[in-house]
C-alpha cells in the first residue's frame, strides 16, 4: 500500500496532515525518511512517525520443505495431513505455499508469508522455470520435445501452453522445465500423448533448487542469498 494512503488510513491524520508529514521529512520507512507518497508500505515494514513507531512491521519468513507423497499442499483439509502439519513454526495461519503440487507428487515446495515475493517466483510473467523430473508408464517419443516447445492447447482454460524444455532421460523417464503453474499441468502434457505420469518429482523452482540434504517431509529456512535471488 502507498504510504500517503497507509497514513490516511489510520484514524488519527486526515489526508492533508499527511501531505505536510511527509514533506516535513517525518515519516520513517525501515529506517529511512520517505517525502515520496507513492512510497510502498508493506506488512513486515517498520513505520514512524518522529518517534513513534506506527507498524512494528513483521518479520517475513521463507521455508524450503522436501514435500513427502500423500500430503495436501493446502494450509487445512479434513482428511489428510497438509504440508504446513509438517512445519513446527508459531503463526503457521499467515504463512501460504508457492506453487502447490499434487497429493502424490514431492520435491521443492516454497512456503512463506511474503506474497509479493511468492508472485514473482510464480507469476508465469516472470518466466521463472519450474524443473520435474517426471517418471512415465508408457515410453517418452521424440515427438515430445516438440509438441511442448511449440505449446499444447488446454480446452478447460482456452490456452496454450507456454514453450516448456524437455530433455530425455531414459526411455519413460524426463526433465521438463515450464515456466507456468497450471493445474496438474505435467500431467496433462504427458496426457496429451495418452501417457501416464507414475512419478513426479519437482526439483526446481526459478533460483531455487531443492537442498538434497532434506529427507522427504523436512524443511529449512531459505537463507538471505536465496530470497534475494527471487
Ligand atoms: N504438474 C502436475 O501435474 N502435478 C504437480 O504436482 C505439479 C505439476
Amino acid at each position: 500500500m502507498r504510504i500517503d494512503r497507509f497514513l490516511s488510513n489510520l484514524p488519527r491524520f486526515n489526508r492533508k496532515q499527511v501531505r505536510l508529514l511527509l514533506v516535513e521529512r517525518r515519516v520513517v520507512v525501515d529506517g529511512v525518511t520517505v517525502s515520496d507518497p507513492h512510497h510502498e508500505v508493506r506488512v513486515f515494514s517498520q513505520v514512524r512517525v518522529d518517534d513513534e513507531v506506527l507498524q512494528t512491521g513483521k518479520p517475513a519468513r521463507y521455508f524450503m520443505l522436501h514435500k513427502p507423497q500423500g500430503c495436501v499442499s493446502a494450509t487445512s483439509d479434513p482428511q489428510h495431513p497438509t504440508v504446513l502439519d509438517l512445519l513446527d513454526e508459531p503463526d503457521k495461519d499467515e504463512l501460504h505455499i508457492a506453487g502447490r503440487l499434487d497429493f502424490n507428487t514431492t520435491g521443492l515446495m516454497i512456503i512463506t508469508n511474503d506474497g509479493q515475493w511468492s508472485r514473482r517466483l510464480t507469476q508465469p510473467q516472470t518466466k521463472l522455470p519450474k524443473v520435474y523430473w517426471v517418471e512415465t508408464e508408457q515410453g517418452i517419443g521424440p515427438e515430445y520435445a516438440l509438441a511442448f516447445r511449440a505449446g499444447l492447447y488446454f480446452a478447460f482454460e482456452d490456452l496454450t501452453t507456454q514453450p516448456a524444455e524437455l530433455q530425455l532421460l531414459g526411455p519413460t523417464t524426463a526433465r521438463l522445465s515450464i515456466i507456468e503453474g497450471r493445474y496438474h499441468q505435467v500431467k496433462r502434457m504427458f496426457g496429451h500423448f495418452n501417457n501416464k505420469v507414475i512419478g513426479l518429482h519437482r526439483e526446481r523452482m526459478g533460483p531455487l533448487m531443492l537442498d538434497t540434504a532434506l529427507a522427504p517431509g523436512e524443511y529449512r529456512a531459505l537463507t538471505d542469498e536465496e530470497i534475494r535471488q527471487v
